[in-house]
């Protein structure tokens, strides 16, 4: 075991190019911790507007990107009970995991079925644990309810399409490309809307019988909140997870209010390691076996190792990709 790790890190807000390949000492897994020896830690949108100044980690957190990671259990510590070392597991973490070595708490790490390689275990933790929360907890989408999904073929995207699809519910999404809308086809959807050529509101109007989508995931905000309002179906639900388009609108709120609808919003980071738990609980039993049977996988845009973590921050900024990107580590191929 090396006594230090590579960790990446900013120097100053910006491009990809602020981002540094550093030397750390390894972490200590604390109290109820394990020592991860990673193999494979996703990029998410969240890394980008961290890069870019936008969004810092939270109090007690430390600056190393990363916010996903599958690895093997190197050490475990004081009070950990289920794991051993050379477990696989992949979890959540407040930031670290951009690292060779990095800590995860064992109350949100979740065994890496078989089937499932690093890469892939390693595009799990964000996007899944983001939809659980915000889909199926906070908007409740029931078997046989439609899901509209904005940003379709997004980290978030792709993982909402699969789950929601293997769950029961119709799925209509947007997407900015001819080439991303049949990638989201492909994955499950039943519709893609290419919102650069067509207005999404009156084709998803037409795809669910004049009645709308019984819930809307939004990651654009701006136009879009108002636009939802009025296509949400009565009793809807809109799950608000980020804002690409702004965070500012003028809105007519009575709409809402006689469809009898919900407008929710969360971010995930900064949540107790309390409530991580329980939605790591709530995915190991209902996600975990969707995985293990191959029903569910995330799909793979690319992978870089760990030393090219600016040319992966540059893919993502180009909006080019369908899936998830992902560092590898410790020879992972
Ligand atoms: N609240 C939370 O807890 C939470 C957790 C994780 C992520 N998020 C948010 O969820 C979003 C997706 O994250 P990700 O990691 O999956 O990112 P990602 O793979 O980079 O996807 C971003 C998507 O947004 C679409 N998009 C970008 N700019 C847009 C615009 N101006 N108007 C409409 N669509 C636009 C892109 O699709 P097109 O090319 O089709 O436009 C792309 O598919 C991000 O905004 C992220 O911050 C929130």
């Amino acid at each position: 075991m090396t006594e230090t790790t590579r960790a990446v890190i900013a120097e100053g807000a910006g491009g990809p190019e602020v981002l540094r390949v550093v030397s750390r000492p390894r972490p200590e897994p604390g109290p109820g911790q394990l020592l991860i020896e990673v193999r494979a830690a996703g990029v998410n949108r969240p890394d980008v507007m961290q890069r870019q100044g936008n969004y810092p980690p939270p109090p007690g957190a430390s600056e190393v990107f990363g916010l996903e990671l599958a690895g093997v259990v190197a050490a475990l510590g004081e009070g950990v009970e289920g794991f051993a070392p050379g477990d696989r597991v992949m979890g959540l973490v407040h930031s670290g995991a951009y690292a060779d070595w990095a800590v995860l708490d064992a109350a949100i790490a979740i065994p890496v079925p078989e089937g499932l390689s690093m890469a892939e275990a390693g595009a799990i933790p964000e996007t899944f644990f983001t939809v659980w929360s915000n889909v199926f907890e906070r908007a409740a989408l029931q078997p046989g309810e439609t899901l509209l999904i904005h940003g379709g073929t997004s980290g978030i995207g792709t993982t909402a399409i699969q789950l929601a699809r293997a769950r029961g519910s119709t799925v209509i999404v947007t997407a900015g490309s001819a080439e991303k809308c049949a990638a989201a086809t492909k994955l499950g959807a039943d519709h893609a809307i290419n919102y650069r050529e067509t207005d999404f509101v009156a084709a998803a109007r037409e795809m669910t019988g004049g009645t709308g989508p019984d819930v809307i995931l939004d990651m654009v905000g701006g136009p879009y909140l108002q636009r939802n309002i009025e296509l949400l179906a009565p009793d809807g639900r809109i799950s608000q997870i980020a804002f690409q388009q702004g965070s500012k609108a003028e809105l007519d709120l009575l709409p809402l209010l006689m469809k009898r609808g919900t407008l929710t919003a969360s971010t995930l980071r900064a949540r107790p390691v309390s409530m991580k738990a329980k939605l790591a609980r709530a995915l190991t039993e209902n996600v975990v076996p969707l995985l293990a049977e191959g029903r569910v996988k995330p799909p793979i845009d690319s992978t870089y190792p760990l030393a090219e973590v600016a040319a992966a921050h540059a893919r993502m900024d180009g909006g080019q990709h369908i899936g998830k990107i992902v560092l590898l580590m410790n020879g992972e191929a």
